[in-house]
């Protein structure tokens, strides 16, 4: 007897979460790995966030909310826009859910016909493909190599483009490769979505607020304009506020399209946590000395793991312009032997080799849809972060 539904046959468990796992059980057996699998800040959540959750819960704020989000949320969140990328969107534009992988989630199911393409520009974020073949759709992907920054350019947005397409997938700073887009790369893929009117743009910016060397975020929604009502900002508390755990994720898009969004959610899992929501209120509307704060730790720990890899010889490292991790090179280490005689064919044999020999949890470019590449997590502290770049260095060393 099978239990488990066909659409499931080629979707995939999450990468990071498995090399998370992987790192979890050496431990168990007793073996000191340092886990830089998962991206997540290791700062705990500001306190105001944290006593507004309080104050929400105690004063009776117990219900089950509107489905797209409270009243509240959303004017905070029309707020943030506003002020911080200069976009205008009612409320009406608004949604809320568990995380912005449930807005992801709630954005194909409410879209994706059977034999709809989404363009992914490699590497991605683990849980796209994952998600468009899930909900029936064929991801494509466009590898967009280290050479052009990581970054998708429109010669090749245009040469992928089909009556089919349904969505391009943007997402900046990039997550594993930390690129970042200007205005002007921006207005150069609008120019070319201007002429495939059926294709919808999902700009994921959830990393806007960790941006180094200077750089201003801009937004895809205040690049295009003319291209508002076919795209959907997403972006979420998570990263900027160290808030995984609440799972609050928001977008902001064409209202019929937020309305589909809010609808699925109401016969899926009613409304987000009514607590997270108010705590996301006073994350969004509140100080953001702690976002500045973490902010600058994060650029700090990027220039640690730079000058570090860049001295390992077999490894190569672009400095990632935003968000926290480094998408590491090691083309020089395929087709060589480890010292127990296993020849590297791929990154995954590189990391499994990390794992088993540094003691380091990664995860392999195989899972980001570009290879040869593994990804590190920066999010934790420089002394960890210096000891795994120490043991990937010896590691690395011994690879004749
Ligand atoms: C690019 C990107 N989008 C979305 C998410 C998920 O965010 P959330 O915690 O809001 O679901 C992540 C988390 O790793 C991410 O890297």
């Amino acid at each position: 007897m099978s239990y488990v539904a066909s659409r499931l046959s080629a979707v995939k468990p999450s990468a990071s979460m498995a090399a998370s796992q992987a790192a979890k059980a050496l431990r168990a057996k007793g073996v000191d790995v340092i886990d830089l699998g998962l991206g997540e800040p290791d700062f705990p959540t500001p306190r105001h966030i944290i006593d507004a959750a309080h104050f929400a819960a105690k004063a009776g704020q117990t219900l089950y909310t509107a489905a797209a989000g409270t009243a509240e949320i959303r004017e905070a969140v029309a707020g943030k826009f506003r002020r911080e990328n200069g976009l205008n969107y009612t409320a009406d534009d608004i949604v809320v859910a568990n995380g912005a992988k449930q807005i992801i989630f709630n954005a194909l199911m409410a879209t994706l016909e059977g034999g709809d393409e989404a363009i992914l520009p490699a590497p991605y974020f683990v849980s796209y493909p994952e998600m468009v073949k899930l909900l029936g759709g064929t991801p494509v992907v466009i590898e967009c190599p280290e050479t052009t920054g990581f970054r998708l350019t429109p010669e090749l947005l245009e040469k992928t483009i089909t009556p089919s397409t349904k969505w391009l997938f943007l997402n900046m700073p990039g997550n594993p490769s930390g690129a970042v887009y200007s205005q002007s790369d921006l207005k150069a893929l609008g120019a070319v979505l201007a002429r495939h009117p059926q294709v919808l743009v999902l700009s994921d910016e959830i990393y806007e607020h960790i941006l180094f060397d200077g750089r201003e975020f801009v937004s895809f929604g205040k690049a295009c304009p003319e291209l508002k009502d076919r795209t959907l900002i997403v972006n979420g508390v998570s990263k900027s506020y160290a808030m995984t755990g609440w799972r609050v994720g928001y977008a902001a898009g064409p209202a019929p399209l937020v309305k589909a969004m809010s609808t699925i959610q109401s016969q899926s899992c009613t409304s987000v946590c009514s607590i997270a929501q108010a705590a996301t209120v006073a994350a969004l509307n509140g100080p953001q000395d702690e976002v500045a704060r973490f902010r600058q730790a994060f650029e700090a720990r990027r220039n640690l793991v730079v000058d570090g890899i860049r001295k390992i010889n077999g490894l190569t490292l672009s400095p990632p312009e935003g968000a926290f991790y480094a998408y590491i090179g090691c083309a020089s280490l395929i087709g060589r032997k480890t010292p127990k005689g296993v020849v590297l064919e791929d990154d995954a044999a590189v990391a499994n080799y990390l794992l088993n020999e540094a003691r380091v949890a990664s995860v392999p470019g195989v899972a980001y849809g570009l290879s040869p590449y593994f990804r590190i997590s920066t999010a934790t502290g420089e002394e960890v972060l210096a000891e795994a770049i120490s043991r990937i260095n010896a590691a690395v060393a011994q690879v004749e």
